[in-house]
């Protein structure tokens, strides 16, 4: 199958490239003591997920929800699983208790609720639950206070059956994205610092602290370069997206949302069908690929109104590329990604851990 036969809208994977950003991240990381943990959550895609691994220099996988990381051991892509994220909700806790039994969980809790919940989900499953303190080191999400909150948590892990300490986190996503590398590196050290700081408090008071894992694709260098640091959680770097694509970082686009020209009312203008619910714009509206001058106006249901250099040739029925603007949401959308090569289909990835698994079980 060509490009341009692809049912659209559809998302296509510049397979070459992406392999390339696999090799560089791999490559960055071998030979020292960091590793990289690949996050799922990025492409919920296993066919990429093995081509990281097999890269090497990865630990294992990083997941976000409980479904991926059913994805991840279902697949039988690694046993080493650390859900970065925290499980609270109905029947959560039991699933993850279920995969510890056929791979090495480990999950981030930042809360007595988490971790009780966690804790007696592997009691009553006969198993045992890796758990790594989640440090909040300056994003505004979760993670609890950094200091003596967080090792007053990892007392409480160490002294809880069913569970093990096996080190903290700290996501430093308020950084990552920060375009100027000489404002982003002082940011993230200054981050950094603060979950280093409660990992010394925590080993100084006699508790085990293995894992020390943050980082993302805009900090991959700078908190991977870091003293004390075991493992980067990157997703992004894989396929890239817009707003990555601003950075300072040796990673390529490799992924676009294929659409079709619906219409062009105007020499100016066209319509495509690539619209929101082909692709995302939390990030921004996407960018045309590949038409200087072009530019999405702005996104509708199922529509991408792109403004065009009246020149173009581009008509009704040809394929128009868009490049997200955030890789993660827009994958969510579809069920398979086109791995293309030349304009030559060569797989069709499923996009396995997509939406909410649990709601098709049922
Ligand atoms: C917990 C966590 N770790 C790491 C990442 C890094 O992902 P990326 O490489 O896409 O920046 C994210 C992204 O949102 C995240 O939420």
């Amino acid at each position: 199958m060509k490009l341009a036969e692809i049912p659209t809208p559809a998302l296509v994977v510049d397979l070459a490239a992406m392999d390339r950003n696999i090799k560089r991240m791999a490559d960055f990381f071998a030979g020292g003591s960091c590793r990289v943990r690949p996050h799922f959550k990025a492409h919920k895609t296993p066919a990429i997920a093995k081509r990281q691994l097999a890269a090497g220099s990865c630990s294992g996988l990083t997941c976000a929800t409980v479904g991926e990381a059913e994805v991840v051991v279902d697949e039988g892509l690694t046993d080493d699983v650390l859900i970065a994220n925290q499980v609270v909700g109905p029947g959560k806790a039991v699933r993850v208790a279920k995969l510890a039994k056929s791979c090495d969980m480990k999950v981030a809790v930042d809360s007595e609720f988490g971790l009780n919940d966690l804790a007696q989900a592997a009691r009553a499953a006969g198993v045992d639950i890796g758990v790594l303190v989640d440090v909040n080191v300056g994003l505004p999400r979760c993670g609890i206070a950094p200091g003596a909150s967080a090792l007053e948590l990892a007392k409480l892990i160490d002294s809880t059956d069913g569970v093990t300490l096996r080190g903290m986190m700290g996501y430093e996503g308020h950084v990552v994205g920060i375009e100027d590398r000489a404002e982003r590196e002082p940011r993230a050290t200054k981050a950094m610092g603060r979950l280093l700081e409660s990992v010394k408090m925590v080993r100084e008071a006699g508790l085990p602290c293995e894992i020390v894992s943050a980082g993302g694709t805009g900090t991959y260098d700078i908190t991977g370069g870091m003293e004390g640091v075991t493992e980067i959680q990157a997703g992004s770097y894989a396929l890239m997206d817009t707003a990555y694509a601003k950075l300072d970082i040796p990673f390529e686009k490799a992924f676009s949302v294929l659409g079709t020209v619906l219409s062009r009312p105007r020499p100016d203008q066209c319509a495509a069908d690539s619209g929101h619910k082909a692709t995302t714009q939390d990030h921004g509206n996407p960018d045309v690929k590949g038409i200087d001058g072009a530019s999405v106006m702005f996104l509708s249901d199922e529509h991408a109104t792109i403004a065009l250099p009246p020149e173009s040739t581009i008509a009704v029925g040809d394929p128009i590329e868009l490049w997200p603007s955030h890789i993660d949401p827009t994958i969510n959308l579809h069920d398979v990604m086109y791995a293309v090569e030349d304009d030559e289909v060569v797989e069709v990835w499923p996009i396995s851990a997509r939406g909410y698994l649990e709601q098709r079980r049922r």
